[in-house]
């Protein structure tokens, strides 16, 4: 009976302490599933706030076990939500797919304190802030992306706090206000996109204390003040693009204090001829793409530049530079990009260019750099655009040896003082060349037949110039040609040709601007080839007349049609009605005679009008845009009447 009552007790304690573990085990596995009740109070709340997610990843949002919600992670030891994972941009198998969230993003995010990456990014619609106090409750964060999005507001001065922070990607979005000096805190930064927002104020200083950085994007915002002085103190930044800003002073000569002098460059063996000092590393030595363009900066460029040995890209253009290209720039190898145009820049090009074998773009136009042009630029073998317009460079013929250049395929050399012929010897380039600008200097005499044989070409420019020749028939071969501007010369004879065009792509001459020349006949081939993507037509100031095409309303694409200065005579067409994407129309000093036909009131783009200074009459159709145009439109015709003329008299 003991015994028995003992055997008892004891399965029952065995029973008990079976039940008891299993409770144990499956509180666990529960731990694991269920949430915190601040994670999910804070994943509840952020979905609240979306109206709608076409990706349909909040659907799966019911119930309380967060852990395996789509976009959520866990920390497998606490259990605590560690990630929030859902970018807008879904890769999914083999299609990748764009949704959208739209909604704001609900400062309760910032319950879910055990956070170290949030990716919001691309959802497109989603508004809102980021928390002001995000900086004091996740201080675990490492990653915060935010970008593609709509949200607005400042940069919280908490931010310094996220210590672990590494990355953080709020580009393209509508944050404004200065950036905080707490950003110098974030001791673990490594890539800091900013672009494509509305900051605005200094770039703190304090950024230079963030010396693990790899990458600094800060473009397209409305930043003022100086680049910070210690910038080189970023010595592992491989990516600084500080573009498209109102930045002004000059560029801080730390990005090339010398850090390290290699012994190398004393090594006599170096017998290839090479400048000698390429082992010379500058402060910010890891930096390969430098993009400063579109800004106010200021003052000469270091004369250790070339210590920037690991450069790959350099946009300088469109700022206040001035004085020399400096001659180091020759020792930086790796260069397959210098943009330089756009500044102030004088002196001779140095002829140490000719070393960066690896350069496949040069730009240094419109700068008041002089000749000569370097013969060691001869040596640029993999040199595919080279554009040197608009300097004091006084070129008298374009150097042959340019044309020798195997890889060139884009030159620009408008304004570089070329007199003479166009010379034959173009020819070498004629398989390989896409863009050709001679704009702006003195050619004269004929354009070549052969420039048929340029099938390669997308854009011509021989605009400004004084060339007297009819346009050759082989240019009907320039399938490619997508602009053709030849304005301002003394050309002759018929445009035929022009509109016979046989486009590779349907409808890929875009741009042709004959204006200011000679030309007699051929505007009758307007609407009779493949003319449909043609955007931009100017065939004022010459001689063309009779009358304007009726299938002139196939220009489907027209933004911009000037025929002004000519002798055309006869009516409108009505059918130019049908050319609705017009924006600007000029038809002044011609004799056009007849009405403004009432179908014009349906070109509903139009901004500018002018058909001044004709032999118009009747009443003008009275309605948007026409009644719109100030009175000088009209003036100088026949007998127009109405508004917004005087009022016509029956
Ligand atoms: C828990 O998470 C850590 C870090 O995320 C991971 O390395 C580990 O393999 C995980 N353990 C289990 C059991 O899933
Ligand atoms: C920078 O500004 C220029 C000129 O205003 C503009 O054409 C360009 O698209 C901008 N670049 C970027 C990346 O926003
Ligand atoms: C360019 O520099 C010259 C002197 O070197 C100066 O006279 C001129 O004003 C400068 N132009 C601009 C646009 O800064
Ligand atoms: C350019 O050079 C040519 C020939 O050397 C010379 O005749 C001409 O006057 C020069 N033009 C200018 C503007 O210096
Ligand atoms: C052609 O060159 C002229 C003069 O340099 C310039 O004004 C014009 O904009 C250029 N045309 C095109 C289409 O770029
Ligand atoms: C240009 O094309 C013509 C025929 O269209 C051909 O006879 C001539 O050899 C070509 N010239 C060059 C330099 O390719
Ligand atoms: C057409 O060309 C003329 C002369 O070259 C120029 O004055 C006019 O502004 C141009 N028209 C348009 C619409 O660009």
């Amino acid at each position: 009976m003991g015994s028995s009552s003992y055997l008892v007790s004891r399965a029952l304690w065995v029973y008990v302490m079976l039940v008891s573990v299993s409770a144990a085990e499956s509180r666990i596995l529960l731990d694991k599933e269920e949430c915190h009740l601040d994670d999910l109070k804070g994943l509840k709340d952020f979905k609240a706030s979306i109206k709608s997610d076409t990706s349909g990843r909040l659907e799966t949002w019911t119930g309380e076990r967060c852990c395996i919600w789509d976009g959520v992670s866990c920390d497998n030891k606490t259990g605590r939500v560690n990630k929030l994972y859902l970018p807008g941009f879904i890769t999914s198998g083999d299609a990748p797919d764009q949704t959208y969230m739209e909604g704001w993003l609900s400062p309760s995010i910032t319950l879910m304190v055990s956070l170290e990456v949030i990716d919001l990014s691309a959802l497109s619609h989603l508004t809102g802030q980021i928390p002001p106090q995000i900086g004091f409750h996740l201080p675990k964060l490492r990653e915060l992306t935010l970008f593609g999005n709509r949200l607005s507001g400042s940069l919280p001065e908490s931010i310094g706090k996220l210590s672990n922070l590494e990355g953080l990607y709020l580009h393209e979005n509508s944050f404004s206000r200065s950036l905080p000096s707490s950003l110098g805190s974030l001791k673990s930064l490594r890539r800091l996109y900013l672009h494509t927002n509305q900051f605005s104020g200094a770039i703190p200083e304090s950024i230079t204390n963030l010396t693990n950085m790899l990458s600094l994007d800060l473009h397209q915002n409305s930043l003022t003040g100086n680049i910070p002085a210690d910038i080189g103190n970023l010595q592992f930044l491989e990516e600084l693009d500080l573009s498209n800003n109102s930045l002004s002073g000059t560029i801080p000569s730390s990005i090339c204090k010398l850090t390290f002098i290699s012994t190398m460059y004393l090594n006599t063996n170096n017998l290839e001829g090479e400048i000698p000092f390429p082992t010379i590393a500058g402060q910010m030595s890891a930096l390969k793409f430098l993009r400063l363009q579109n800004n106010r900066l200021s003052g000469r460029l270091p004369s250790a530049f070339g210590f920037l040995t690991s450069l790959q890209r350099v946009s300088l253009s469109n700022n206040q530079l001035e004085g020399p290209i400096p001659y180091s720039l020759g020792t930086l190898r790796s260069l397959s990009e210098l943009y330089l145009d756009g500044n102030n820049f004088s002196g001779q090009i140095p002829s140490s260019l000719g070393h960066l074998s690896q350069l496949l773009a040069l730009t240094i136009s419109n700068n008041m750099l002089q000749e000569p042009l370097p013969h060691e630029l001869s040596l640029l073998l993999n040199l595919q655009i080279l554009d040197l317009s608009f300097n004091d460079i006084n070129l008298s013929v374009i150097p042959e040896w340019l044309l020798g250049l195997p890889s060139l395929s884009q030159i620009y050399l408008a304004g570089c003082g070329i007199r003479g012929e166009i010379p034959d010897y173009l020819q070498k380039a004629s398989s390989s060349l896409q863009v050709l600008d001679l704009s702006e200097n003195h050619l004269t005499g004929e354009i070549p037949t052969w420039f048929g044989n340029l099938t390669q070409i997308w854009s011509l420019n021989l605009s400004r110039n004084s060339l007297t020749s009819t346009i050759p028939k082989t240019i009907t071969n320039l399938g490619s040609l997508t602009v053709l501007d030849i304005h301002s010369n003394k050309l002759t004879g018929t445009i035929n040709e022009v509109f016979h065009i046989q486009s590779r792509f349907e409808g890929s001459l875009t741009y042709i601007d004959l204006s200011d020349n000679r030309f007699t006949s051929g505007i009758e081939q307007i609407g009779r080839g493949s003319q449909t993507g043609i955007q931009y037509l100017n065939l004022s100031h010459n001689h063309f007349n009779g009358r304007i095409p009726t299938l002139i309303g196939k220009l489907k694409s027209v933004d911009s049609l000037d025929l002004s200065y000519n002798e055309l005579s006869s009516q409108l067409p009505i059918s130019l009605a049908n050319a609705h994407s017009l924006e600007r129309l000029k038809l002044q000093k011609n004799q056009i005679t007849g009405n403004i036909p009432n179908q014009f009131l349906n070109l509903r783009r139009l901004k500018e009008l002018d058909v001044s200074d004709n032999l118009l009459v009747g009443r003008i159709p009275l309605g948007k845009p026409l009644s719109d145009f100030p009175r000088s439109t009209y003036s100088g015709n026949k007998g127009l009447c109405g508004k917004p003329l005087d009022p016509c008299m029956s």
